[in-house]
């Protein structure tokens, strides 16, 4: 069977993940299993993977495509950002590595009928959790004329947010905005011929901005960035992909705290937080998919990937 998302540097995710492969490890954002699959190689018999997702159709899809791991791989629908609950279930204390691939699945771009999308008409949906109440109509809809700039701006690094978001409060006056192409078509409407490009449509900055938002993406990373060094164990390894530099930005700040360990003012004679080194950085600067890996997958084209060892 083919799988529509294709995994980002996967050698490299198994090559900086698995250092000892008879480990327990989470695939945290499992989607497709694409990475799961390879790391799932990438153990010895004793190994084990527990695989998470907030998704149910990705934990369905991956059950399906990991059963050949048998009970070495466990997939669960739940967020990475309650790791600590999920492995106090499991009655599991400590795991040798723990993968992030952040964003969306092509999955959910393409077959989810939620909205992701706006080349696909469907509701304006974009939860991932489908429990969760939320949805982008909601936000689209209810939030006032500053929150929803703050969003675009926040979230999608949007230049032309003012005038987006005049145009959605002028069109929802008439009708609520119910649908990916209702959104689409106004941002398009108020986007000069020339903004954007080929590759980038007018709505995607506007579609990412509120896929953020409705799934609360960063709020989740910063809880697990606060829980994850208690649930490594030590020699354990964190990898983390994302595809937006806000994203990349807090992995970035964590490691490197984590790393520096003092957090005293440069100019105190001596050290008086006593905060002690956590991690090291596997590497030092973001680890990029090379050409020809973007050739084939675009999507890795925003790819940023960190790794540290727990100490
Ligand atoms: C880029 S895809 C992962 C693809 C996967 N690595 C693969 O090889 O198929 C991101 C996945 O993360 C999931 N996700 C996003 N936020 C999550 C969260 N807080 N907890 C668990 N899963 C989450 C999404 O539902 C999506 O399936």
């Amino acid at each position: 069977m083919d799988y529509p998302h294709r995994p980002v540097l996967v050698r490299e995710v198994v090559k900086y993940l698995v250092a000892v492969p008879d480990g327990t490890y989470v695939d945290g954002t499992v989607g497709n299993g694409g990475h799961s699959l390879a790391i799932g190689k990438g153990l010895t018999g004793k190994g084990s993977l527990i695989c998470i997702d907030r998704d149910a159709d990705a934990v369905a899809i991956s059950k399906k495509r990991l059963t050949p791991f048998g009970r070495r791989i466990s997939v669960i629908r739940a967020s990475y950002a309650d790791l600590d609950q999920v492995l106090m279930e499991l009655e599991v204390e400590k795991v040798d590595g723990v993968l992030l691939d952040l964003g969306m699945s092509s999955s959910q771009l393409e077959e989810s009928g939620r909205g992701f999308s706006f080349l696909r008409d469907e509701p304006l949906d974009m939860r991932m959790d489908t429990d969760n109440k939320v949805t982008a109509r909601d936000l689209v809809n209810s939030l006032s004329p500053k929150e929803l700039e703050s969003i675009l701006k926040k979230y999608g690094e949007e230049r032309r947010a003012k005038s987006i978001v005049r145009a959605i409060v002028r069109a929802r006056e008439k009708e609520p905005i119910e649908t990916s192409f209702r959104l689409a078509g106004l941002i398009k409407s108020v986007s000069p011929p020339s903004y954007g490009s080929k590759v980038k449509h007018p709505a995607t900055r506007t579609f990412q901005a509120f896929r953020i938002a409705v799934n609360r993406e960063l709020q989740n990373i910063e809880v697990f960035l606060n829980k994850v060094p208690y649930l490594l164990a030590k020699g354990g390894r964190l990898v983390i992909l994302s595809y937006h530099s806000l994203e990349d930005r807090c992995i970035k700040k964590a490691m490197f705290e984590w790393e520096k360990g003092c957090t005293c003012p440069p100019d105190f004679p001596q050290c008086v937080c006593g905060k002690i080194p956590t991690f090291k950085r596997l590497f030092k600067k973001g680890l990029r998919p090379d050409k020809g890996e973007i050739d084939e997958n675009p999507r890795a084209r925003s790819a940023v990937m960190r790794a540290a060892e727990r100490i």
